[in-house]
C-alpha cells in the first residue's frame, strides 16, 4: 500500500467538553495504576532487581508513580550482548519492515493518545497541553522517522549516481550496530521514542537508558514496541545510574554510537569518554549530542508588542521553563522596553501554579535538585536585575516555584548566561536591534531565537545574524513541529542534528557504496 504523505499529530482541544472528559478518564485510570514496580528489559528476559528508582508525582511528591529497576554493570553487560547478537539479525530486517514497526505503534499510541499524556501528568508534572503536545510529537517522530527510512532505502532510485557505461554504481545506507540512547526527562516521552525509533528503523539495535526521574513513562514505550512485535534484544531497557552504568556504557568497546539528549556538563563528559579508544575496540565511536540551551526573544521598535510579550511568556513558562527551547531571556530596545516589561509583567501574573492533574497553566519543576538550585539563581537574580514579578517558591505539596521576571538585567550577568531550566525570564535593555542581537548572540549556546519586527530590512539581519539551529521570526521560540522545523543547535547546545528533519537518519548509519563492472 502507499504511504501517505507525513502530517503532523494535531492538538487536542480541551475546551471541547468530550476531549476534556477523555482526558480526566485517562487520569483516572493511569492514576489507579501508580506504584507498580518495572523491570529491566535485556533480550528477552525481564528482570526485577531490588534495587530500585522510586519515580514520584513532583506535583505531589508523596504519590509514588511507580518503582522502576536498577541496572548494575552486570546487567548492561547482559544487555550489550543480547543488542549484540540480535543486531546480527535486526540489520537484515528489510527498511520497508523495520518501519511498519514504527507505524503500527505511532497508529496505537494515536488510540491512546490521553493515556500516554496522563503518565506524564503525573511523571514529570507536565499540563494537559504540554504533555498531549509531547505524545503528539512521539507520534510524529515514529511515522516521520519510518517514512525516511523508506526513502533512505530507495535513494538509487529517487537519485541515482551519476552512470558510467563500464559499471553499476550504487550506494546503500547500512546500520552502524549498538548504540546507547540517552534521553533527557524534559520530553520524556517524544524524545525517548524520537531517539530510540531512529536508532533502530536504521538497523541498529539499543540500549535504552531512560532519565531517571521518568523511567516510568519510557517503559510504557517499550511495552507498546514489544505489543507490536518488535523482536526481543531490539531495544534493551536498562534504567539505572548514569554516572554508573552510563559511563560503563559509553566507554565500552563494542558500543558503535551514543545518542545523547541532555545537559551541556553530561553531554561533554560523554564527549571525552567516547573520545578515547578502548583495548579491543575497532571503530570511532560516533556521538550525536544534543544539549542545553540559553535561548532568547529579541524585539524591536516597530515590533506587534502584544504578540512579542505574549510570545515571551509562553516561551520562558511554558513546562516551566524546562524546554531547551525555553526562552529564558528577552532583549528589547529601549524606545519600546518599558511597555514590553509591563506587558510580559501583566502576563506572568496570569500564569497560576498548580498541580497538572488539574490543568494549571504552571506546575511544579522536576525534582528537588533542580528546586533548589532554580530557587538559588533567583537569588542570584535579586542582586543582578530588578525583580519585576514571582521571586520566590509557590505553595504547593510539590516542587512549585512561582514564574519570575528580573528587568535590566546586564548581558555577561549569570541568569543571562547559564541555563537555569526553570522559570526564570530575564530581559536586558539594547540601544537598537543591532544591539538586541549582538546580546542574544552573546552566550555558547546556540539553540533557539526569536526576532519581533515589522521592518523587513530588520527581519533579513536578524535571519543572517543570529546564530541559532532554529531561528523564528514573530514566534515563540519553542514548539518546534517534527519535519516542520528541523531541531538541533550550534556550539556548546550540540552537534546540531536536527531531529525530526531529513538528514537526521544519516546519523544512525554509514553508506556503502558498491560498484560492480558490467
Ligand atoms: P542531564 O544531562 O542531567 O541527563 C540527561 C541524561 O543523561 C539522563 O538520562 C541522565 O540519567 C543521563 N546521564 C547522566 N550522567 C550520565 C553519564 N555519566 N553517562 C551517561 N548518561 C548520563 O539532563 P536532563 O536534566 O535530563 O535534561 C535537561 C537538559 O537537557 C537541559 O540542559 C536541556 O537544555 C537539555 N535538552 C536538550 C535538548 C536538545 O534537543 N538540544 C532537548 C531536551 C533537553
Ligand atoms: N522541540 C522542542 C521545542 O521546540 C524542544 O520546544
Amino acid at each position: 500500500t502507499e504511504l501517505t504523505p507525513f502530517k503532523n499529530e494535531p492538538f487536542t482541544d480541551f475546551s471541547v467538553p468530550a476531549n476534556k472528559a477523555d482526558m480526566e478518564a485517562a487520569l483516572r485510570k493511569v492514576k489507579s495504576e501508580l506504584g507498580r514496580d518495572y523491570p529491566l528489559w535485556i533480550g528477552a528476559d525481564k528482570v526485577m532487581t531490588d534495587g530500585k528508582t522510586v519515580s514520584i508525582n513532583p506535583g505531589d511528591v508523596d504519590q509514588v508513580v511507580g518503582r522502576v529497576s536498577k541496572a548494575t554493570k552486570e546487567h548492561a553487560e547482559k544487555a550489550m550482548n543480547a543488542a549484540l547478537a540480535t543486531f546480527e539479525t535486526w540489520k537484515k530486517v528489510p527498511a520497508e519492515k523495520r518501519a511498519e514497526y514504527l507505524f503500527k505503534a505511532a497508529q496505537l499510541m494515536r488510540e491512546r493518545k490521553h493515556e500516554f499524556s496522563a503518565w506524564m501528568v503525573f511523571e514529570a508534572g507536565k499540563n494537559w497541553v504540554e504533555a498531549d503536545a509531547d505524545t503528539a510529537e512521539a507520534i510524529d517522530f515514529m511515522e516521520f522517522y519510518g517514512r525516511e527510512m523508506i526513502r533512505l532505502s530507495e535513494t538509487n532510485l529517487h537519485r541515482p549516481l551519476p552512470k558510467i557505461p563500464s559499471e553499476d554504481n550504487k550506494i546503500a545506507y547500512i546500520p552502524l550496530g549498538v548504540g546507547i540512547v540517552i534521553p533527557p526527562w524534559n520530553f520524556p516521552l517524544a524524545i525517548c521514542v524520537g531517539m530510540t525509533t531512529a536508532a533502530i528503523v536504521s538497523g541498529n539495535t539499543v540500549l535504552l537508558k531512560p532519565a531517571s526521574v521518568t523511567p516510568v513513562i519510557a517503559h510504557k514505550f517499550v511495552e507498546l514496541m514489544e505489543e507490536v512485535g518488535l523482536p526481543a534484544g531490539v531495544i534493551n531497557f536498562v534504567p539505572g545510574s548514569g554516572g554508573e552504568i552510563g559511563d560503563y556504557l559509553t566507554s565500552h568497546p563494542k558500543t558503535r554510537f551514543v545518542s545523547f539528549t541532555g545537559s551541556k556538563e553530561v553531554g561533554l563528559h560523554i564527549s571525552e569518554l567516547a573520545a578515547r579508544t578502548a583495548p579491543g575496540q575497532i571503530w570511532i565511536k560516533r556521538l550525536i549530542a544534543e544539549m542545553g540551551g540559553k535561548d532568547g526573544i529579541v524585539v524591536d521598535e516597530t515590533a506587534d508588542l502584544e504578540a512579542a510579550a505574549q510570545a515571551i511568556v509562553v516561551s520562558a513558562f511554558g513546562f516551566q521553563g524546562q524546554k531547551c527551547s525555553a526562552g529564558s531571556r528577552a532583549f528589547v530596545v529601549e524606545s519600546v522596553y518599558d511597555e514590553v516589561v509591563e506587558r510580559v509583567r501583566a502576563l506572568t501574573e496570569k500564569w497560576t501554579v498548580g498541580l497538572p492533574e488539574q490543568n494549571y497553566p504552571a506546575g511544579p519543576v522536576s525534582d528537588k535538585g533542580a528546586y533548589e538550585k532554580i530557587l538559588e539563581y533567583i537569588e542570584v537574580g535579586k542582586k543582578e536585575g530588578r525583580l519585576v514579578v514571582g521571586g520566590g517558591n509557590a505553595e504547593g505539596n510539590g516542587y512549585y516555584i512561582q514564574p519570575t521576571v528580573f528587568a535590566d538585567v546586564d548581558g555577561k550577568a549569570r541568569i543571562m548566561q547559564e541555563e537555569i531550566f526553570g522559570p526564570v525570564l530575564a530581559i536586558g535593555k539594547a540601544k537598537d536591534y543591532k544591539e538586541a542581537i549582538a546580546l542574544y548572540n552573546d552566550t555558547e549556546f546556540g539553540l533557539t531565537g526569536s526576532f519581533f519586527s515589522r521592518d523587513e530590512d530588520h527581519i533579513a539581519y536578524a535571519f543572517e545574524e543570529m546564530h541559532c539551529g532554529n531561528l523564528y521570526v514573530n514566534r515563540k521560540c519553542t514548539g518546534a513541529l517534527v519535519g516542520v522545523h528541523p531541531f538541533g543547535g550550534f556550539n556548546m547546545s550540540g552537534t546540531d542534528s536536527k531531529a525530526g528533519g531529513y538528514d537526521y537518519l544519516l546519523l544512525f548509519t554509514q553508506a556503502k557504496a558498491t560498484s560492480r563492472k558490467i
